[in-house]
């Protein structure tokens, strides 16, 4: 049986397409299994003059698909009441805490807070700093908790002033900073096949893996965020913080427990230890991309998608390697690659390991192909699972090898979503998968540098067709390697 959580969630943006989407569902699914139930209260806030009847009618339609249980759905939304708030308003927060303390006496929530702010970036600061300030934190209940949605500053600059401003206001173990990449099944499955396999563990290191490759692909373009995404570029978007999260699991030292403040300190530590580039290192291991005209002029430039400048230098694919100086993972390259317009939507790891020193198969007369790679991927997204291949023996006369895959998928049916995973944690006080400061700090560090060399390099766009896995430069950075991607089209 569910553990009951008390909590009453105060949600900035509370009409906006995340809360629609992903939170309000997401909410449902913790409701229906009784995760919270009788002793919540959802308040929402935005700019938008609504009466709470419209608001509850907006999350009625947004949960709609989750259930057939009409009464259920009613009863959830019952919960949730709406004020329309301008967030620098410093007054109005007034309102929002009266509101806040009767829904807290009519479902006896004895206080737990969470604030969850999913809004545009500029107003995080103001918002955490305005809620204490104007007393919205409570001191009679187990906790307040502040939830922020990406993107965490734009370099580490920015994100440390980002940082010391919600410092201000709350400590780091109440802070939660939402990678929803961190609420997905198998990137939580990363630790299990780690630190549950002796098989894994004993040879996770440089003298038995060649290389790791991460890849985050999508098919989609910009759709309506370019006002967002040509101020961002892939790097910022997609390589600062989920894939220097993937990064950071695979390259961590085994934690003291599985408990969040040991796991945090571990994958800091790995994102410490990895190389930050000079100039040079930099450009040579850094590719980036934007997409052109499909061939068939179906798919049309990202310079000419609507709000993005005709002149647009941002970069839409990112592809680079990784090192890093410690022990365990020198010489072993991490590549990573991320982009819009791909050959497909998918996110996976492969992880190559070292083929046997000695191939005893290769004797000319044998007809044996050469020994393959072994490789463990991660399937992340949109199947869920793993495979391992190995060489075996095939089953033809003569003795002849073939690479063969282990595999093993999960059934999706009722795996919980991220969001559902990772509001649940936040109501648990449990900060294993979100992005604690020292984290987000190194991986803004590295990131800049990269940047910091783009910024002046002039790019040769557009440098790749949609429909592929991005510019020949990105398999030439393998080939300079003697290496190639595992996943590749028309293989
Ligand atoms: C978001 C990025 O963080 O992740 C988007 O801002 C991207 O640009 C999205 O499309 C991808 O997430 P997912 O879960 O669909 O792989």
């Amino acid at each position: 049986m569910a553990k009951e959580r008390r909590a009453l969630i105060m949600l900035f943006g509370g009409t906006g397409d995340l809360a629609t989407r992903k939170l309000y569902p997401a909410l449902f699914n913790l409701y229906e299994k009784g995760n919270i139930r009788d002793h919540f209260a959802v308040l929402g806030t935005s700019r938008a003059e609504l009466s709470d009847d419209e608001f509850k009618a907006m999350v009625t339609k947004s949960v709609a698909k989750e259930s057939n249980d009409k009464k259920m759905i009613q009863d959830f939304v019952s919960h949730f009441a709406y004020v329309a708030h301008d967030v620098t308003d410093v007054k109005h927060y007034s309102v929002l805490r009266e509101k806040a303390d009767e829904l807290d006496k009519k479902y006896e929530i004895n206080g737990n807070r969470v604030f969850y702010i999913s809004m545009a970036p500029n107003f995080f600061g103001t918002v955490a700093q305005n809620l204490k300030t104007q007393h919205l934190l409570t001191d009679n209940g187990e906790f307040n908790r502040l939830v922020i949605e990406k993107p965490f500053g734009r370099d580490y600059k920015s994100a440390k002033q980002l940082n010391d401003e919600l410092s201000a206001a709350f400590d780091e173990n109440q802070i939660f900073r939402i990678d929803h990449y961190l609420g997905k099944e198998m990137i939580q499955n990363i630790e299990a096949i780690r630190f549950g396999n002796t098989i894994f563990e004993a040879l996770w290191n440089n003298r038995y893996i060649d290389n790791i490759q991460i890849t985050l692909a999508e098919d989609l373009g910009v759709e309506e965020r370019a006002g967002y995404y040509d101020n961002s570029g892939a790097l910022r978007d997609m390589v600062q913080n989920h894939i220097m999260q993937i990064v950071s699991l695979l390259a961590m030292e085994q934690p003291v427990a599985f408990k969040d403040v040991d796991i945090r300190s571990e994958k800091v530590k790995a994102l410490r230890s990895l190389r930050v580039y000079d100039v040079i290192e930099a450009s040579s291991n850094f590719v980036r991309g934007q997409y052109g005209e499909s061939p068939d002029g179906k798919t049309k430039p990202y310079r000419e998608e609507d709000d993005v400048p005709a002149d647009s230098n941002t970069e839409t694919f990112v592809a680079g390697k990784l090192l890093f100086d410690n022990y365990r993972w020198s010489g072993t390259p991490f590549y990573i690659r991320t982009g819009k317009k791909l050959a497909g939507k998918f996110t996976r790891v492969d992880v190559v390991f070292k083929k046997p020193l000695v191939d005893i198969f290769a004797f000319p007369q044998s007809g044996s192909t050469p020994l393959n790679d072994n490789v463990l991927t991660i399937f992340v997204e949109p199947n869920q699972g793993f495979s391992l291949r190995v060489n075996a023996k095939n089953n033809e006369q003569g003795f002849h090898t073939e690479p063969v895959d282990l595999s093993y998928m999960e059934d999706q049916k009722d795996v919980p979503q991220p969001y559902e995973r990772l509001i649940h944690d936040v109501l648990k006080g449990d900060g294993t998968n979100f992005s604690s400061w020292p984290e987000v700090a190194s991986a803004w560090k590295f990131v800049d540098q990269i940047r910091q060399v783009w910024d002046i390099q002039q790019p040769n766009f557009p440098n790749y067709i949609p429909g592929t896995m991005g510019p020949v430069a990105a398999d030439e950075l393998l080939a300079r390697d003697n290496r190639q991607w595992v996943y590749r089209i028309n293989q």
